[in-house]
């Protein structure tokens, strides 16, 4: 059985950012109760004409640029995201059209903040059987269009952008070690988009009167299931690769709320300077979140050769996952 390693990281994002101060003349809130609550102090925003294939491309060819091969060398494309261009087609069919990926079989995959990770356990199991050799692996999302800006309870948590990440064949004890994604639909109410789907389609006149088509979220229950759940899988990780949070160099948490990662990273034992941050420039970019972040992480030279890498991820459905890596 072959290996699989991650060759290119890319990220992209919106040139526009949205402060804290922006956010105090659009609903009663403060930069203090968001930056003490959340952590985040800006978020980038999409703009007219920019859309989640927009990013996604982005991050792909920077991904693949740093990977040095060409889009006609893929034959995977997975894009894990919950806002996606249109119902259907899948974005990862815009994409491959517009990254000239023509022999690549492309979907899309909607499993919330935990997308990219659900995505690069696919890719790894295809690559794993020798179904694909090279595949490229995205989390990208414009919530900004699903949020409603009218909320205080949600429109300060998220942000638009994309992440991706170029996942080939190898031999060697270098690559990704193992991938756990896990669900538990008993709480898909409490985190979802109620509009535009089959059930409250958008063309229902209820859909638009009750303003279906924005984020509802219970925030505080949300919260103490991403804490637990988070701390699940990155443990079911260590596990299986019989290791402790002492061997992890680098733990890249889905950026949601510095609340949260600090509750899982003090769960695991990891000190501060082994977990990734950067929600305070982005705030919660879902699917976008880890890939954006290991791209960071490694361009910043934050992550060198031989290093065990842990992400650890939870979002709606719910779902959650992780992602053990030795770089
Ligand atoms: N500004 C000022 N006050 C606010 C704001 C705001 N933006 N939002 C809520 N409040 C108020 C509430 O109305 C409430 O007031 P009350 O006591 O008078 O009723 C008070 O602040 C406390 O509200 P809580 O909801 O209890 O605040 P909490 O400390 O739980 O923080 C938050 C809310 C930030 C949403 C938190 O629950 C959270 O981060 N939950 C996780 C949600 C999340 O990250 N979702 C993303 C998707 S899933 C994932 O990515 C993990």
């Amino acid at each position: 059985m072959s290996g699989a390693r991650i060759t290119g990281t890319g990220s992209s994002l919106p040139d526009k950012i949205l402060t804290n101060r922006d956010l105090e003349q659009m609903v009663e809130t403060s930069d203090e109760w968001i930056t003490t609550r959340t952590g985040i102090k800006e978020r980038r925003i999409a703009v007219e004409g920019e859309y989640t294939s927009t990013f996604a491309a982005e991050a792909g060819r920077r991904a693949l640029a740093m990977a040095g091969i060409g889009a006609d060398e893929l034959d995977l494309i997975i894009l894990g995201t919950v806002t996606p261009d249109f119902p259907f087609p899948a974005t990862a069919c815009i994409l491959q059209k517009e990254l000239g990926a023509h022999k690549a079989t492309a979907f899309d995959l909607s499993a919330a903040c935990s997308g990219f990770l659900y995505a690069l356990s696919i890719a790894t199991t295809y690559i794993r059987s020798g179904m694909a050799k090279k595949a490229l692996v995205i989390g990208a999302e414009v919530l900004s269009r699903v949020v409603d800006w009218s909320d205080r309870n949600t429109c300060i948590l998220f942000g638009d952008g994309a992440g991706a990440a170029v996942v080939e064949a190898s031999e060697g004890e270098n690559g990704i070690l193992s991938t756990h994604i896990f669900s538990n639909g008993s709480h898909w109410d409490q985190l979802y988009l109620p509009g535009a789907g089959s059930r409250n389609p958008a063309s229902n006149p209820r859909t638009i009167d009750e303003r279906l088509y924005y984020i509802r979220m219970e925030g505080n229950d949300v919260f103490k299931h991403a804490v637990r759940a988070m701390e699940e899988a990155a443990t079911a990780a260590l596990t299986a690769n019989a290791m402790s949070p002492s061997d992890i160099s680098l733990f890249i948490p889905h950026q949601a709320n510095r609340r949260i990662i600090d509750a899982t990273a003090k769960r695991l034992g990891l000190p501060e300077e082994r977990v990734f941050v950067n929600l305070h420039h982005y705030g919660n970019t879902s699917a976008a979140s880890i890939p954006i972040a290991l791209d960071e992480a490694n361009r910043s030279g934050a992550i060198k050769a031989g290093d065990i890498i842990l992400m650890d991820a939870f979002g709606g459905g719910f779902t959650y996952g992780s992602a053990l890596v030795r770089w």
